[in-house]
């Protein structure tokens, strides 16, 4: 996992809660914090952090995972805002992840591991997002979309009808973008 997901971790939590939240974090999983972000460490490191903070913020890994995507989406947009300024929609914008944000992303940060995500239209105008990976961040991957919607002035009504966690052989996100 490239160090800017950590660094979002990080911005999340100290902005949300305070610094020494994080600090206890990092303390219980025995990391030291020093995570620059081209850099890449263990995947593993990553989701101690995450079931940490979960466990510290009384909530779950999911809703935790969820609440980092959706707050660190703006942060993502402030520093690469030319993903999204072409876009008057969340929709739109979600629809270039996979042909065009992540593999730019893999050309700056050497070594990224993105998901891959397909589209297909669902019913009733829904898009119908399907996502695999071998980290199973779909919690994460909802919580970008919604942090998507906030940042357009949208809502979306999301679902995922399978799921990897559920012992599906991949995650398929219902999304309804509304204004
Ligand atoms: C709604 C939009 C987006 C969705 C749903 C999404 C989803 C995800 C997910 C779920 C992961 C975790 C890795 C995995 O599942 O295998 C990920 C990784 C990543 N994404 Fe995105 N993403 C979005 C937009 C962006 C944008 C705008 C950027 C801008 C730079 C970005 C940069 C990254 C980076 C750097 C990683 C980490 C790769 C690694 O650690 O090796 N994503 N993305």
């Amino acid at each position: 996992m490239k160090g800017i997901m950590f660094n979002l971790l990080e911005e999340v939590i100290s902005s949300q809660h305070d610094e020494e939240t994080w600090d206890t974090v990092l303390a219980a999983a025995g990391a030291d914090g020093a995570y620059t972000s081209l850099g890449s460490y263990p995947d593993d490191e990553f989701m101690r952090l995450v079931d940490i903070a979960a466990q510290m913020l009384d909530r779950t890994a999911y809703d935790t995972l969820r609440w980092l995507g959706r707050r660190g989406l703006p942060l993502l947009a402030e520093r690469y805002p030319g993903f999204f300024q072409p876009h008057a929609s969340a929709e739109a914008f979600v629809l270039t992840v996979n042909g065009i944000i992540h593999p730019e992303v893999r050309k700056l940060l050497p070594r990224a591991g993105v998901p891959e995500f397909g589209y297909e239209p669902g019913s009733n105008g829904d898009l119908r997002l399907g996502y695999r990976s071998p980290r199973k961040l779909c919690a994460l991957a909802e919580g970008f979309i919604e942090g998507a919607a906030d940042l357009y002035g949208e809502h979306v009504d999301l679902h995922q009808s399978t799921c990897m966690h559920r012992g599906d052989e991949r995650c398929v996100l219902e999304l309804r973008f509304h204004r």
